[in-house]
């Protein structure tokens, strides 16, 4: 059977949700890809569930009108307030980043202390605990939570590895490292950003990144073994507002030329009925 060319969706808040796009252009280089960044309204992570799901369901409409074979919310919370709800609506597969990270979580850890960093909202929902626990089966863990609301804004600004950032940073930080956590999910887009501050504030804990678990599974969804590159994966950009840094941290993350962002407007978008 010849590959289905559609291309792959994804949508974040913001420009975190390219920390998946990453690992996915890694293991699925022939795919081309359809990024949103819901730039106009970042952050996600202090706003209600029925906002964040009313945002999520205009970024999963636009992806659909560009006839996506699958979404990927590259957004944890917006995989743990709106996931059902886009499935309900959507007949492709929809990804979320939650699932998978906790898996791999509860695999990693030898001493069963896990922390997991993320925003206000998806600390709220509890949505890492329950799934970590339940991919630990019988075995005990316990899992110190702690919200980081300013990282996202601090990753928007480019701020990656500031003075600041690193202040910040270790308010954030220390109480985990006194709790003897062994491996810390990272369970927000924006923060594998942040990757070279957290593992020097980190040593010997294992980071666990979302985007490369959601990859994974993107793979295995798609039923394609590692697949070797006929070409560099193309990455389609979108924007709900132009932001300053966007462009050059895209790039910059990336590692790769990237035409600039297309601006849209997604406000007037609905899904179609629920299923
Ligand atoms: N990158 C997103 C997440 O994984 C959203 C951050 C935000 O907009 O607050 O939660």
């Amino acid at each position: 059977m010849s590959p289905d060319p559609r291309p792959i969706g994804v949508f974040d808040s913001g420009i975190g949700g390219l920390s998946v796009v990453k690992h996915c252009a890694r293991l699925l280089p022939d795919e081309r890809f359809v990024y949103l960044g819901d730039t106009a309204r970042v952050p996600y992570g202090n706003k209600s569930a029925e906002t964040v799901q009313s945002y999520s369901a205009q970024c999963a409409a636009f992806l659909l009108s560009h006839d996506v074979k699958m979404i990927i919310v590259a957004c944890n919370t917006a995989s743990a307030l709106a996931l059902d709800m886009l499935r309900s609506h959507v007949s492709i597969p929809v990804l979320g980043v939650i699932e998978p990270a906790a898996r791999k979580a509860a695999a990693a850890t030898a001493n069963g202390h896990i922390g997991v960093i993320g925003t206000r909202a998806t600390i709220a929902s509890d949505s890492y605990a329950r799934a970590i626990t339940r991919y630990a089966g019988e075995r005990r863990v316990d899992i110190h939570s702690r919200p980081c609301p300013l990282f996202v804004p601090l990753v928007e600004e480019g701020w990656l590895d500031s003075p600041a950032t690193r202040l910040i940073a270790e308010e954030y930080l220390r109480p985990l490292m006194s709790n003897g956590i062994d491996t810390l999910v990272l369970g927000c887009t924006h923060y594998p950003l942040l990757m070279p501050v957290l593992s020097d504030m980190l040593p010997g804990v294992q980071l666990i990144d979302c985007g490369l678990c959601a990859a994974d599974e993107a793979r295995s969804v798609l039923g394609v073994d590692q697949q070797s590159p006929t070409k560099a994966s193309q990455i389609d950009l979108y924007v709900t507002d132009h932001t300053p840094a966007f462009t050059m941290l895209a790039r910059q993350f990336l590692g790769m030329p990237l035409d600039e962002p297309v601006r849209v407007n997604v406000d007037h978008l609905q899904l179609p009925s629920a299923r």
